[in-house]
């Protein structure tokens, strides 16, 4: 079996809106059966590795966590031939010992989202046909995380290398109460956007991973301020050069690897998800 070209989707969040870390940059308009994505696909190479920049609330960063067209951006990367996502978010902390600047290397969810969509399967004419029951564990790619792991510590990048993070609809933040509550249901990570991006990315067949850069310790820690847009973006923004060299360098050490059997073994699991109706 010949080995299988990589393809790297990268998934800016909230500080990666615009960045600039692609060479030989091109901007490719796509739409997809379910719409447009946030922005261009920007087409590009990392350390002559091809790779495709999307800005998950565009590059102005106009679109709320809800308005997100989750399902055209996945398409859209899958459509342009990526077999993997790096994906990137800003969270809360819901545990003492993950520190606001700290790397999370997610490795859970709990889908407190209520407006979105989470399936290509949804009975429409253009879309594909039957109904998925995808598996969700593991919901996230365990070796593209275990690269991006390995990455780090060649990098000396300190990361955690699990969390759950617990995806609300937002837009507004959680509650006091809500906070605790997702603290005892085993929650390390709040933020807005994980979900259904995880799921779509596992129906489409793409190996995704995502990081997680701490910001606040929500709302629930004595003694701390809130979180507010402000610290949260400043802390995002203090903390671009490092998750770009993580993400860069990830990049590199994925291409280095053979992902034949790792893709195919995702599509078999999609492939068997998928009940057809019978006649
Ligand atoms: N993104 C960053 N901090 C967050 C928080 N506390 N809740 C939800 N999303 C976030």
């Amino acid at each position: 079996m010949s080995e299988k070209k990589v393809k790297i989707g990268i998934i800016g969040g909230s500080a990666l809106d615009d960045v600039e870390i692609l060479e030989g940059r091109k901007e490719i308009y796509r739409v997809t059966p379910y719409g447009s994505p946030s922005d261009v696909l920007i087409e590009g190479r990392i350390n002559g590795v091809d790779c495709i920049l999307l800005a998950r609330h565009g590059r102005r960063h106009s679109i709320s966590p809800s308005n997100v067209n989750y399902r055209a951006n996945i398409w859209a990367l899958k459509d342009i031939g990526c077999t993997h996502i790096l994906a990137s978010t800003l969270c809360g902390s819901l545990q003492e010992e993950l520190k606001p600047g700290d790397i999370v290397i997610v490795d859970g969810f709990i889908d407190r989202t209520t407006k979105r969509i989470q399936t290509y399967y949804d009975g429409n004419e253009n879309s594909p046909v039957g109904v998925c029951h995808i598996p969700m564990e593991p919901a996230f790619c365990h070796r593209t995380r275990e690269v991006l792991i390995e990455t780090a510590m060649q990098q000396g990048i300190p990361v955690h290398d699990k969390g759950t993070v617990v995806a609300i609809e937002g837009p507004r933040f959680s509650s006091k109460a809500e906070s605790l509550m997702f603290k005892q249901w085993g929650g390390d990570l709040v933020n807005m956007t994980t979900c259904p991006e995880v799921v779509l990315a596992k129906e489409a067949g793409l190996l995704y991973a995502t990081i997680g850069l701490v910001t606040d310790y929500d709302c629930w820690r004595p003694n701390t301020e809130n979180v507010c847009v402000e610290d949260v973006l400043e802390t995002g923004k203090s903390n671009v050069d490092k998750i770009l060299q993580l993400f860069t360098n990830a990049v590199t050490n994925i291409a280095q690897k053979d992902w034949t059997q790792t893709i195919n073994d995702l599509q078999k699991t999609v492939h068997n998800a998928v009940m057809i109706p019978h006649d």
